[in-house]
């Protein structure tokens, strides 16, 4: 099992709700770490950047004017195939598809709201890191469970 960094991003309807709390939960119990957080408003620069891959499709408009309406809360997590993990932990796309358990599947109803984003590649989570954050905004350190949770 590869150790990755992915790219995870409370989005302002998770923020007003009060669940940021909640979802770092769910990922540090999960054994990742968190190895960068911040809050900002993305701006329409960067949410242009960010979603360049949906220009053109009927949501992008609604898309960038959500994503930037309001604090999100942007973060690096760190762990044994962590792109993937954390995919999961966040269910399907539709709120309404998601599984009990997952957090879209937990706290939402509409897919122009939704709540997090985890990047969906090792190649977005890079690309999408470069964009949010600063090669010195992230730290490396050792959580003290770490042995446990890989055996090392
Ligand atoms: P995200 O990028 O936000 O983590 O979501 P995702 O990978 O699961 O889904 P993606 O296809 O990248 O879509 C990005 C966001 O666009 C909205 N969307 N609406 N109406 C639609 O069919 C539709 N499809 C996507 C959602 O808000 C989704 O989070
Ligand atoms: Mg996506």
């Amino acid at each position: 099992m590869a150790r990755e960094r992915t790219f995870a991003l409370i989005k302002p309807y998770g923020v007003q709700r009060g669940l940021i709390g909640e979802i770092l939960s769910r990922f540090e119990a999960k054994g990742l770490k968190i190895v960068a957080m911040k809050t900002l408003v993305v701006s329409e620069d960067l949410a242009k950047s960010y979603y360049s891959e949906h220009i053109g499709k009927p949501f992008f408009e609604p898309l960038i004017h959500y994503i930037t309406s309001g604090p999100s809360v942007a973060m690096v997590l760190e762990g044994d195939e962590a792109v993937k993990v954390v995919r999961k932990m966040m269910g399907k796309t539709s709120p309404t598809e998601a599984d009990p358990g997952t957090i879209r599947g937990d706290f939402g109803l509409q897919i122009g709201r939704n709540i997090i984003h985890g990047s969906d590649s090792l190649t977005s989570a890079e690309r999408e890191i470069s964009l949010f954050f600063e090669a010195n905004e992230i730290v490396d350190f050792e959580r003290i469970d770490e042995q446990w949770l890989y055996g090392e």
